[in-house]
């Protein structure tokens, strides 16, 4: 079976938004779609691994002429790639290089928070180095870094500050996927930016309140990319790294591919599309076979009309290596009848969007659950189906799995572990959320303005037979 639709409720697209912002192929040349390097290890043994991660101001030729001022981790935008293999022991050393606060946040990596989770209670301040370990213990998947300091998370993306994150185990590993990362195993950063006087970014001036977006795509930092196809299939790590933009993705031909990841791991088994819609924060992973095609000819991604990524086909090997129809066991955690399902509202838009009729507030704990009990959350936007939009809610420090959508089934492609979930207007997604960790995690709609615009929330979690500990939580107002 080959699904044709977006799933999502097209009245909600952002398009139909008063200020939606629609993409224009830039007048600027085409250019080799930039491909972040592997991070570097500091050093390496059979148990543990070192890394620095330095967040960093630069600049970067995104465009014919002046350069434009980015920031980074390990780079002048966006950043060098992180892998990291599960159950080794990961020590990283968290550099501060630019002239104010932010926060590092392993957006999908399982690890206590508030500090080592790099959410807003974990300042690196200018200068400043911070060191953080921990030991994963998650399925494979494409998480991805970025800054998240309260109220500015949404600007220092804007900036530059995200990255991809790999985790990979012996599991992922053994699989006939492409693994060969530049060649055949591809990031794609899907993000929008406008370009201003000498090419410069002003993130004020493009300021609204329900997201911030801008004309030209960007993709993996570069403008016009093209890629250069070697080999008869690739697999293609898709992040919607946009500050708020939804992507409608298709390629030219209505080509096929198979869907083998979503945000925190693989799918039990392929899903076979020709559309896919990813909100913000949103991943997957998806295969493209190349077998219709031969040396010089163009296939094209588009997001609704607007082409994206030029794929070059080259010549290839044939390669007849077929997809597992298996990918990974899933296994629901359990609840008990008993646990009460926890509700929680998205309401509102503009500067009025709240989470359960709360605007955020750093030193508040919303709610707590116990580690490793599994509880039913309902998450349902009261946006009007007819004008409201897509809130992509996202939990921090967990995976959780998308039981329903409106009492019904999930989309066919969400029955992997995720950590962002696009709720329609007028719905309500029931998801299984289970910790694992102690800590306090923030939740929240993942439109990053929304976040910083107060749509969070954040919940300790705890063990039942430990006293609650109490975490130095930030307040913005005393800095
Ligand atoms: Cu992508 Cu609160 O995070
Ligand atoms: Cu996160
Ligand atoms: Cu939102």
């Amino acid at each position: 079976e080959i699904y044709h639709n977006y799933f999502f409720d097209e009245p909600a697209f952002n398009t139909h938004d008063g200020g939606y912002v629609p993409l224009e192929v830039a007048d600027a040349p085409e250019k080799p779609l930039a491909i972040p390097a592997l991070l570097k290890p500091d050093k390496e043994t059979d148990t543990d691994i070192w890394y620095t991660v330095t967040a960093q101001a630069g600049e970067t030729q995104i465009l014919p002429g002046q350069k434009t001022k980015t920031w980074g981790y390990n780079a002048t935008i966006l950043g060098q790639t992180i892998v990291y293999p599960v159950g080794k022991h990961i020590h990283v050393a968290l550099e501060n290089h630019l002239s104010e606060l932010t926060t590092f946040h392993w957006h999908g990596l399982i690890v206590s928070g508030p500090y080592v989770d790099g959410g807003c209670h974990a300042p690196v301040y200018p200068g400043e180095t911070k060191h953080i370990d921990f030991t994963l213990d998650q399925p494979a998947a494409t998480t991805w870094l970025h800054a998240h300091p309260c109220p500015s998370t949404a600007e220092q993306v804007w900036h530059g500050l995200a990255t991809l994150v790999l985790v990979k185990d012996d599991h992922i590993n053994s699989l006939p996927l492409p693994h060969n990362y530049g060649v055949d195993d591809i990031p794609l950063v899907l993000q929008d930016r406008r370009f201003h006087e000498n090419n410069q970014l002003d993130y004020h001036a493009d300021y609204d309140p329900d997201g911030v977006q801008g004309p030209t795509a960007m993709i993996n930092g570069t403008v016009n990319p093209v890629f250069d196809v070697t080999t008869q299939k690739i697999r293609l790590r898709i992040l919607d790294g946009a500050n708020r933009r939804e992507w409608r993705l298709h390629f030219s031909d209505d080509l096929k591919f198979a869907q083998v990841g979503g945000d925190s791991s693989l799918l039990p088994e392929p899903v076979y599309l020709d559309h896919l819609m990813l909100t913000c924060a949103e991943r997957a992973e998806i295969v493209v076979d190349f077998a219709g095609y031969h040396d010089g000819q163009t296939v094209t991604l588009f997001t609704d009309d607007t082409p994206i990524v030029k794929f070059r086909i080259h010549q290839f090997a044939p390669d007849n290596t077929a997809l597992p129809d298996h990918l990974l066991t899933i296994d629901k955690p359990k609840v008990d009848p008993k646990t009460p399902i926890r509700k929680i509202v998205m309401s509102g838009m503009d500067e009025s969007v709240m989470m359960d009729n709360k605007k955020f507030s750093m030193q508040r704990i919303d709610a707590t659950q116990p580690v490793g009990q599994a509880q039913y959350w309902d998450i349902t936007n009261a946006n009007s189906p007819e004008s409201g939009m897509v809130h992509p809610f996202h939990v921090h420090g967990t995976e959780f799995l998308v039981i329903s959508r409106n009492g019904q089934a999930p989309y066919p492609n969400e029955h992997g572990f995720k950590d962002t979930v696009g709720v329609n207007p007028g719905e309500t997604v029931r998801i299984l959320v289970r910790f694992d960790l102690p800590g306090v995690y923030m939740y929240h709609c993942h439109i990053i303005e929304h976040e910083d615009g107060g749509m969070m929330a954040q919940i300790q979690t705890y063990y039942p037979d430990k006293p609650m500990p109490k975490y130095k939580l930030m307040d913005m107002d005393t800095l």
